[in-house]
């Protein structure tokens, strides 16, 4: 099964109520096209989300810590309680190191939540394989944020890390992103044999994001 994550940075367009609207949006696309759309919204906006539509929430980040003295960490119990599913570990945006990412991940198996590793090339595909998450994405970083798709501008990148995660772990389903708006885009991708895309400004940015997701599963 076909699997989008909507990563709402810390765009304004998905700050606050309007973290709501793009939830909504994706719900709806999300119903009548069969496909699995979860969103990855800001900490404070996972309850918002959550209390108001029955998709998948996503947090971006969670710390492998406990409760206890942990000031200013992010808590995978906490982000549970607030209605998230899943959360991102290691975005390009947000990196951590090897035991750190360990660590997160086995705070989310603790709590029977799912986990997507972000990877930066093939090697760390390989490396984030070998903890089991339920997913991998892999994002060039030099084309996040560009409009220019993965899945033409690097497209050897997905497969091998396909490849990569196969070896190491089958049931790790291999996601990419970068520059993934459209359609074609997402075709592309699972035809290179990625289970689905994670993505950001090509929908949160979009006049309209309900058009624009419309558009982005037109295809399968
Ligand atoms: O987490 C998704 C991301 O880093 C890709 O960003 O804006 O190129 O879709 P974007």
């Amino acid at each position: 099964m076909v699997f989008i994550l909507l990563n709402y940075k810390t765009f304004d367009e998905g700050t606050g109520a309007k973290s709501v609207d793009i939830a909504r949006a994706c719900r709806d696309v999300s119903e009548s096209s069969g496909i699995e759309i979860a969103v990855a919204p800001q900490f404070p906006d996972l309850f918002r989300i959550s209390s108001a539509v029955d998709i998948p929430v996503f947090a971006q980040h969670v710390d492998g810590i406990g409760s206890g003295s942990n000031t200013g960490q992010i808590y995978s119990r906490c982000i549970r309680e607030a209605g998230a599913s899943g959360s991102l570990i290691n975005h390009s945006e947000k990196r951590m190191t090897l035991a750190d990412i360990e660590r997160s991940l086995l705070s989310l198996k603790e709590n029977r939540m799912r986990s997507v590793i972000c990877t930066n090339n093939v090697a760390t595909t390989a490396a984030a394989s070998a903890l089991s998450p339920d997913y991998v994405a892999i994002e060039p970083p030099e084309l996040i944020g560009t409009g220019v798709p993965v899945s033409k501008a690097n497209p050897g990148i997905i497969t091998d890390s396909v490849e990569a995660a196969r070896k190491i772990d089958k049931k790790v389903v291999v996601l990419c992103g970068a520059g993934i708006s459209k359609g074609e885009d997402l075709k592309a991708a699972i035809e290179l044999g990625a289970g689905g895309v994670l993505l950001a400004s090509g929908i949160i940015k979009a006049k309209d994001p309900k058009a624009a997701l419309e558009d982005l599963v037109s295809l399968i």
